[in-house]
C-alpha cells in the first residue's frame, strides 16, 4: 500500500470519529434541546461550557452505550447514555464532574449510564480532586429494571467512601424523584434552581392515592420547601447561570482533598484593620436584637462572606469567610430570629457545616449570643436532647483552630454548646458586654429565691434587688476571665485584628484523637 492511500484511510477514520462525535454531541436532537431551553434550562452541555475554564474540559467515555434489550431500548440510541462526564479546570483548578442530560431520554438513570458515574467519581476520589454532579434527571430508567437500582447504589456507596475526603457537591437543575435524591442528600452541598428543580421521596400523586394530601411539585419539593422547611437545599439560585457561577465561588472557599493545602486568595485587607462599627454593635437593652452578619462581614476580608442555610434555621448562621485571604468557617448565633435560641434545625445547621469544615481544616471562628435552648414538647418530643448532643459532638471532635468571641449572652448548656472552652475552644474572647451564667438574672433568682421573693413585705422591690445583685456578679465577662474560662476580654474594635493574629499563631495547630473506628456521633 503506498503511503498517500495510507494517508487517506487514516484520516477516512478520523473523520469517521469525527462525525461520531460530533453525533453523541448533539444529544438528544434539536427538538428536545428547544424544549429543554423552553424551560428556561441549560442543556448539559452548555452547564458544562459556563462551568469549565476554557477549552480545559477533558470528555470521559464518550462512546458508552446502553446494552439493554427490554422494552424496546434494543432500538433506542441514548447519546452518551444520557450523562456528560470529565474534568476539567475551574479557575484553574481540576474538578471532576457528570451532568446528566435530560434531552437523552430525560437523563434517566440505567446501567451503563451509572457506570459512567462510578468511573469519574472513582477518578475523583483517586485524584484528590473536588466532585460536582449537575443532576437532571427522570430517575432510574424504568425500562432497564434492577441495574439501574443497582447504579444508584454504586453511587450512594462512592459518595460515602469519599465523604470527608474530597469535596462533593451536587446541583438539581431538573426532576429528582424516589431513590435518586440520596446522592445528593450524602454529598456535602445541594444547589437548586428555583422554579425548574425539585426532589422529593414520593410525588404529588403517590402522596394524594396514598394518604389524600394535595401538594404541587413545587411546594412539595421545590427549592424554596427545600431551603427553608426541609434544609436538605444549602444553596437556592434564580437559573442556571447563576447555579453554576455559585458552585464556582464555593469550591473557592474549598481544598481539593482533606490532604490538600486550603487555596489561598490575593488579601487586599489589613491585618491591622479596626472595626469601629463594632463598638456600637450591641444595644444598651439586652433584650434587644442586632444584625449578627454585620459583625461577620465587619471582621471578615473585604466584608465579604458566603453563606449556606441562608433561609433555614436562620436563628443560627453558618458562613464562610476569608481571613488574610485563607477560609475560615464562622458559626454564630443571630440574635434577630428567635433570640438566637438554639433548636433541633440550628443544631443540625451547625453540627454538620462544623464537621465538614473540620474533615477539609478550615479553621471555626464562633460568635456566641445564645439565651439557651428552644423550651417546650415540640422540641422535646422531637429530641433536642439528641440533634443538640450533635453539636457538643461536633465541636469537640473539630482538631482545626477553634476561636470563639462572646459577644453578649453565653447561658447554660448553650454557654457550652458554642465552642465553649471545654469542648477543645483554642482561644475564647468575649467583650466587655459579655453575659456569661448558667441562667439570665430574673429566671435564675425565680429559681434560687423563691421563697424569699415570696417571703418579702414588697416581693417585686426584693425581686428586683436580687436580680441586680445577680447581674452584678455574672452579667459581665469579668467573673469568667478572672476563672481563665475565657482567655481575653477585648474591645470589640479589635475583634479582626485579634482574629487574624490567632489564625496566625494557629495556623500549624496539631490535634490527635484517640486511635479508633471512627466516633458515633448521635444521629
Ligand atoms: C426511562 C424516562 C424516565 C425514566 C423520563 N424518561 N423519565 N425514561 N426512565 N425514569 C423519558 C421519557 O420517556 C421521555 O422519553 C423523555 O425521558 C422525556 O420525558 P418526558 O416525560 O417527555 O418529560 P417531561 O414531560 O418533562 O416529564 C419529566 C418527568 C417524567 C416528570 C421526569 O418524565 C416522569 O415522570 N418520569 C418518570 C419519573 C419516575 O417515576 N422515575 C422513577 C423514580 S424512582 P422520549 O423517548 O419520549 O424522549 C427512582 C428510583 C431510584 O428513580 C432508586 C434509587 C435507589
Amino acid at each position: 500500500m503506498s503511503d498517500d492511500l495510507q494517508k487517506d484511510t487514516t484520516q477516512g477514520k478520523i473523520k469517521e470519529f469525527e462525525q461520531k462525535s460530533q453525533s453523541i454531541k448533539m444529544m438528544g436532537g434539536e427538538k428536545q434541546i428547544k424544549k429543554q431551553h423552553d424551560l428556561k434550562k441549560l442543556t448539559a452541555r452548555e452547564r458544562l461550557d459556563l462551568f469549565f475554564d476554557k477549552d480545559t474540559f477533558q470528555e470521559v467515555q464518550l462512546f458508552v452505550k446502553h446494552r439493554s434489550t427490554l422494552f424496546g431500548l434494543d432500538k433506542k440510541e441514548i447519546p452518551s447514555d444520557g450523562v456528560i462526564t470529565g474534568f476539567g479546570k475551574v479557575n484553574g483548578r481540576t474538578v471532576f464532574t457528570a451532568a446528566q442530560d435530560f434531552t437523552s431520554s430525560g437523563g434517566s438513570l440505567g446501567e451503563m449510564h451509572a457506570k459512567k458515574i462510578w468511573k469519574i467519581m472513582d477518578m475523583a476520589i483517586a485524584a484528590q480532586k473536588p466532585f460536582v454532579a449537575l443532576n437532571d434527571s427522570g430517575g432510574a430508567r424504568i425500562q432497564e429494571g434492577v441495574p439501574s437500582l443497582e447504579g444508584y447504589g454504586g453511587i450512594f456507596y462512592r459518595n460515602t467512601i469519599g465523604s470527608g475526603y474530597i469535596p462533593q457537591i451536587t446541583a438539581i437543575l431538573g426532576p429528582t424523584a424516589g431513590g435518586a435524591v440520596y446522592s445528593p442528600a450524602l454529598a456535602d452541598w445541594v444547589f437548586m434552581v428555583k422554579d425548574s428543580s425539585y426532589m422529593y421521596i414520593t410525588g404529588p400523586d403517590v402522596i394524594k392515592a396514598a394518604i389524600d394530601e394535595e401538594v404541587t411539585h413545587d411546594e412539595l419539593g421545590g427549592a424554596i420547601a427545600h431551603a427553608t422547611k426541609s434544609g436538605v437545599c444549602h444553596f437556592v439560585t434564580e437559573n442556571d447561570t447563576e447555579c453554576i457561577e455559585k458552585i464556582k465561588t464555593l469550591l473557592s472557599y474549598l481544598p481539593d482533598s482533606c490532604h490538600s493545602p486550603l487555596p489561598l486568595a490575593d488579601s487586599t485587607d489589613s491585618a491591622q484593620r479596626i472595626c469601629t462599627e463594632l463598638d456600637t454593635i450591641i444595644p444598651d437593652k439586652t433584650n434587644r436584637v442586632y444584625d449578627m452578619k454585620k459583625i461577620i462581614k465587619s471582621v471578615a476580608d473585604n466584608n465579604e462572606m458566603f453563606e449556606p442555610f441562608e433561609l433555614w434555621a436562620k436563628n443560627i448562621i453558618v458562613a464562610f469567610i476569608r481571613i488574610m485571604g485563607k477560609p475560615v468557617g464562622v458559626i454564630a448565633n443571630n440574635p434577630r430570629f428567635a433570640a438566637g435560641v438554639l433548636d433541633i434545625n440550628a443544631s443540625d445547621k451547625a453540627s454538620r457545616f462544623i464537621r465538614f469544615c473540620d474533615a477539609f481544616n478550615i479553621p471555626l471562628l464562633t460568635f456566641t449570643d445564645v439565651p439557651g435552648y428552644m423550651p417546650g414538647t415540640i422540641q422535646e418530643w422531637a429530641g433536642i436532647i439528641r440533634h443538640g448532643a450533635k453539636l457538643l459532638h461536633a465541636y469537640s471532635e473539630a482538631t482545626v483552630p477553634k476561636i470563639t468571641v462572646i459577644t453578649r449572652k453565653a447561658y447554660g448548656g448553650a454557654y457550652i454548646g458554642m465552642c465553649s472552652k471545654q469542648l477543645g475552644a483554642d482561644y475564647v474572647m468575649a467583650w466587655p458586654t459579655a453575659e456569661i451564667a448558667v441562667l439570665g438574672g430574673e429566671g435564675a433568682c425565680n429559681i434560687i429565691y423563691r421563697s424569699e421573693i415570696s417571703a418579702a413585705a414588697d416581693p417585686a422591690a426584693r425581686k428586683a434587688e436580687l436580680v441586680a445583685s445577680y447581674e452584678d456578679q455574672f452579667s459581665n465577662p469579668y467573673f469568667a476571665a478572672s476563672l481563665g474560662i475565657i482567655e481575653e476580654i477585648i474591645v470589640p474594635h479589635d475583634t479582626r485584628k485579634r482574629i487574624v493574629a490567632l489564625l496566625d499563631a494557629l495556623k500549624d495547630k496539631k490535634e490527635t484523637r484517640l486511635s479508633k473506628k471512627h466516633n458515633n456521633i448521635p444521629l
